[in-house]
């Protein structure tokens, strides 16, 4: 039987929990090849087990997205093995909210190394297979905190501002080489994510925020799901979308 995404190659950062995770199951579902990229080895490879005991093909590669080496060898294992990149979904990420003036400062380090610069050596690692290829879609994972900021949330805003206008710049500057980029902005997602909060004020209100509107995460894998699906011609360059349930 064939599938909507037979033959392609998509690479996902941050595929050990979350959005993630769903993503690659999903495209997984749709026939596309997963490399998965992440720290936790062991949690990669019983979603490995599952894509393969379904008939999908996957492979995972212990990857920090701090260190653009390891990025490199992502991306490098995953042309070796299977010849190209079709899809780079940049989606490691952290959020640690606290005030600024809780100066929880490795943790705004923490956040800068993992959302801006993983997304840039995501992008670094890729470009130059892509530009080969003269084809290949750049997908980076921004949020609601993208588009508005909030108290207890200026770093992690920051880094997802950021990673909007890395996203905006890399969309105009590869048309020469047929590269589409989108940006997914999702709202409360139903994930490990609030979970890395160590601030107990900012925790609270945040798990209480999404204990009452979080949705799942196969809604994200269905986003990446549509623009990755679109003919060759149609570039899908950003997508915000946020349970019905959320008003911010
Ligand atoms: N959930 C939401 O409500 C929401 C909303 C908007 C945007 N987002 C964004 O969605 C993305 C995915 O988050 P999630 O919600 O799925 O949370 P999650 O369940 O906590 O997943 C985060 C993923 O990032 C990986 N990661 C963290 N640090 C890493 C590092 N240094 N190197 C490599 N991988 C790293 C984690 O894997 P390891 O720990 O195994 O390395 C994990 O796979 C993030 O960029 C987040 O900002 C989430």
């Amino acid at each position: 039987m064939s599938h909507s995404l037979d033959n392609q190659v998509v690479v996902i950062t941050g595929a050990s929990s979350g959005l993630g995770e769903a993503t690659a199951r999903h495209l997984a579902g749709h026939g596309a090849t997963i490399v998965l990229g992440a720290r936790r080895l062991e949690r990669m490879q019983s979603i490995v087990s599952d894509i393969e005991a379904d008939g999908g093909r996957a492979l995972a590669v212990a990857t920090d997205v701090t260190d653009r080496q390891q990025v490199q060898h992502l991306v490098d294992t995953a042309v070796a093995e299977y010849g190209r990149v079709d899809v780079m979904l940049n989606n490691a990420g952290l959020m640690q909210q606290s005030a600024l003036d809780k100066l929880k400062i490795d943790e705004w380090d923490n956040m800068i190394d993992i959302n801006i610069k993983g997304t840039l050596y995501g992008i670094a690692a890729v470009l130059p297979q892509m530009q080969k290829q003269e084809s290949g879609h750049v997908i980076n994972v921004s949020s609601v905190a993208g588009h508005k900021v909030t108290p207890a949330g200026t770093v992690y805003c920051a880094t997802k501002y950021a990673v909007r206008a890395i996203s905006e710049g890399l969309r105009q500057e590869v048309k020469d080489y047929n590269l589409r980029t989108t940006i997914i902005s999702p709202g409360a997602i139903d994930t490990e994510l609030p979970s890395h909060i160590t601030d107990a004020e900012a925790s609270e209100a945040i798990n209480g925020f999404y204990e009452s509107a979080a949705i799942p995460a196969d809604s994200f894998a269905r986003a990446v799901y549509f623009a990755v699906s679109q003919p060759g011609d149609v570039d899908i360059n950003e997508i915000l979308y946020r349970p019905t349930a959320q008003p911010l």
